[in-house]
C-alpha cells in the first residue's frame, strides 16, 4: 500500500506523503507556501519543551491554533514526562490534533541536554513521556526516533514497541544512529524490520528521499504506511506534487525556471507577511539558492544573494535571472 490516503484515529488525510518537522524551515511561512503542493500533513519545526512549558503563549510562535490544526501537528522536544503532560493538555485545550514526540535529533547542543535523539538511551523515560501524553491528550500521538544511540546499540524495535504499548498511534522511523548524525545513508533495511516486526501499526519511513525514484523504491521495499519528507522538500517544495504525479504513472518534468521564478515570489511573500519584509527578504535568500539550483547562470548570480534586503532587490535579481535565460 502506497502513496493513498490515510486514516488513524477517526482523521483521514488526503496522503501518507507528509512535510517532516525541519528546525529554521518549517515555519508558519514555509507552510502557508508549501499549501500550494498539498503534502499530506506537515510539522512544525521542533519546539523546546522548557521554554514552553514556562511560557505557553510561545507556542504562537510556531503554529496558529486551532486554524492550522487540519493540517499541521507540533514536535515537542525535551525530557521532562511531567511538563509534557502539562503541554499535551495545553494543546489539547487548543484544538490541537497531531503531536509528536522528537526522540530523533542529533544536534550536539540538543544531546548535551539529554533531549532528542539521547532518549533512545533512556527507554524508561520514553515510556513515562509517551504515557505522560497518551493520558493527557486525545489527538494523534507519535514519536520520531532513530535507529539507536550508536550501531552497537540499536534499538528502534525496543523503543517503537513501548510506544505502542502506551497507545501511541504512529512511529516515525529515521534509521540513523544518532552518533551518525546524516554521515552515512539512511538504512532502509532497518525501515523493513520495523515495518514486518509491527505489521499493525503504523510505521512512516523517513531518509534520503530526494527522487520520485527514491520514494517509490523506498516504499516498494520497506511497505511503510507514509512516508516524512526532509531535505528533498526543503530544497524543492513542489517534490510533493511530482510525485503524486510521479506514481499516477506520469512523468513529471522538474518545473521551468518561470515556475521555479514564481515560486520563489509566492514563498517570499509568505514569509513577508508573517515576518516583515527586512527579515523576510533575509529568509529567503537561502530558498533562492536551493529554488533556482541547477538553472543556467545562477551560480554566477549567487554572490548578489548576500546584499538583497528588498522585495524590490528580490524582483530586480529575478528580471536579470528570466532576462538571462532568453537571452541564452
Ligand atoms: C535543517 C534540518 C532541520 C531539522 N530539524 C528537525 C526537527 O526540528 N525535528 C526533527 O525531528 N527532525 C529534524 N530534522 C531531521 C529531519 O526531519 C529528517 O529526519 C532528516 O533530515 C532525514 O530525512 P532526509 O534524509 O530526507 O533529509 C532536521 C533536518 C534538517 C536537515
Amino acid at each position: 500500500m502506497y502513496a493513498s490516503p490515510f486514516f488513524v484515529k477517526g482523521f483521514s488525510f488526503e496522503s501518507n506523503i507528509f512535510m517532516a518537522p525541519l528546525a529554521g524551515i518549517t515555519d508558519k511561512a514555509f507552510r502557508a507556501f508549501l499549501r500550494c503542493f498539498k503534502p499530506g500533513f506537515m510539522f512544525t519545526e521542533m519546539v523546546p519543551l522548557p521554554a514552553l512549558f514556562h511560557r505557553a503563549s510561545l507556542l504562537e510562535d510556531y503554529i496558529d491554533l486551532p486554524v492550522e490544526a487540519k493540517d499541521t501537528g507540533i514536535q515537542i522536544i525535551g525530557n521532562n514526562p511531567e511538563w509534557f503532560e502539562g503541554i499535551a493538555i495545553e494543546l489539547e485545550k487548543r484544538g490541537l490534533k497531531w503531536l509528536d514526540i522528537n526522540c530523533g535529533c542529533s544536534v550536539p547542543k540538543v544531546l548535551k541536554q539529554k533531549h532528542g535523539a539521547y532518549l533512545m538511551r533512556e527507554p524508561e523515560r520514553c515510556r513515562q513521556i509517551f504515557r505522560a501524553i497518551r493520558n493527557s491528550f486525545s489527538g494523534i500521538c507519535s514519536v520520531k526516533i532513530r535507529a539507536g544511540w550508536d550501531r552497537s546499540s540499536l534499538n528502534y524495535l525496543r523503543i517503537s514497541e513501548i510506544a505502542f504499548e502506551e497507545g501511541l498511534d504512529v512511529v516515525f522511523f529515521h534509521p540513523r544512529t544518532a552518533r551518525e548524525r546524516f554521515s552515512s545513508p539512511a538504512e532502509w533495511q532497518w525501515v523493513k524490520n520495523l515495518k514486518m516486526a509491527f505489521p499493525q501499526k503504523y510505521i512512516f519511513g523517513n531518509g534520503d528521499l530526494f527522487t520520485e525514484e527514491d520514494v517509490q523504491q523506498k516504499w516498494q521495499y520497506s511497505e511503510v504506511n507514509g512516508m516524512l519528507l526532509a531535505r528533498g522538500a526543503m530544497k524543492a517544495p513542489w517534490f510533493f506534487s511530482c510525485i503524486r504525479r510521479y506514481l499516477r504513472g506520469e512523468n513529471p518534468p522538474p518545473p521551468s525556471l518561470q515556475q521555479r521564478l514564481e515560486y520563489l515570489m509566492v514563498h517570499m511573500d509568505c514569509l513577508i507577511e508573517k515576518k516583515g519584509e527586512r527579515k523576510g527578504v533575509k529568509e529567503m535568500r537561502k530558498f533562492m539558492g536551493w529554488y533556482l539550483s541547477g538553472m543556467y547562470g545562477v551560480k554566477k548570480l549567487r554572490r548578489y544573494l548576500p546584499g538583497m534586503k528588498t522585495r524590490k532587490d528580490v524582483v530586480r535579481f529575478i528580471q536579470i535571472v528570466y532576462n538571462m535565460h532568453l537571452i541564452s
